[in-house]
């Protein structure tokens, strides 16, 4: 695990540099993509890349961590919706290469199965964005997920309903009750897992992330037993990180030759 404290511009444009050197490599790649406010600076950056210097996604193909139960297909909070308006329709991603989640269907259980097998059937996720619940939820994963899970349903709690409930107009009784999400093992599955995290509110669940036991109480530790993560912090989310002055030697004196 590499943990990189930086100010937020610097973190976005390493997350947006990771993105672009995959595209580079691989321009078909598989991104992971995640919604909440933390990865909106690294999708203003993607598109900025993208309309000034012409990076493109055309062959990219791309997941949705997770999606709210029951939101109606054109309501603006529904994440499929969110990320249309935060980074497919500002670069040249084809719509169907996009893939979420359907927070709408009939049968979840086949749902959540077919899901997990386009994963599978796409190559798996190269590069999946994250960000991290204040209770160390990733994805939509909260305490008590299995860290074997797969795509299912869950229950939000009502932390999380509460921090969500900006995005619903300040109501908390506005956010959803449950969600689809990619498992823990689903996302333990990608090849390279790049979290981002800001604000002295995700100083608990970042400390617990990097130095904590691996434990469902707080389900991004499994991210420690994950071979390539990358964890990018403003100074306020690392605050309460013992070994911060290691992490910021440790990336001071990085070889140049090593990318993220
Ligand atoms: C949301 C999302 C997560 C996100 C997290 C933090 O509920 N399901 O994918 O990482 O909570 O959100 P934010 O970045 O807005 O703090």
């Amino acid at each position: 695990m590499e943990v990189v404290i930086a100010p937020g511009p610097v973190l976005a444009g390493l997350a947006a540099d990771a993105v672009e050197r995959l595209l580079t490599d691989r321009p078909d790649a598989v991104l992971g993509l995640a919604t909440g406010s933390s990865p909106l600076p690294v999708y203003d950056e993607l598109a900025r890349r993208h309309a000034e210097h012409g990076l493109s996604f055309a062959r990219a193909r791309a997941f949705l961590l997770d999606e709210y139960v029951g939101l109606p297909a054109d309501h603006p909070q529904r994440y499929r919706q969110v990320i249309d308006t935060e980074l497919v329709s500002r670069v040249d991603l084809a719509p169907g290469a996009v893939h979420g989640p359907d927070g709408l269907a009939d049968d979840v259980p086949a749902a959540c199965a077919a899901y997990e097998q386009a994963i599978v059937d796409a190559g798996g996720v190269d590069l999946q964005i994250l960000g991290i619940g204040s209770d160390g939820h990733i994805g939509f994963n909260e305490p008590g997920s299995s860290l074997a899970s797969r795509t299912r349903i869950k229950t939000l709690t009502s932390q999380t309903r509460e921090d969500n409930a900006r995005f619903f107009g300040g109501d908390v009784a506005g956010v959803p009750t449950h969600c689809l999400t990619q498992g823990l093992a689903t996302i333990m599955a990608a090849r390279h897992v790049v979290l981002i995290a800001q604000g002295r509110g995700k100083a608990q669940a970042v400390q617990k992330l990097v130095e904590g036991p691996v434990s469902a109480r707080w389900p991004a530790t499994v991210l420690q037993l994950h071979p390539h993560v990358t964890v990018l912090l403003d100074d306020a989310a690392a605050v309460r990180l013992q070994l911060a002055d290691h992490y910021r030697e440790t990336y001071a004196n990085k070889p140049a030759w090593q990318g993220l």
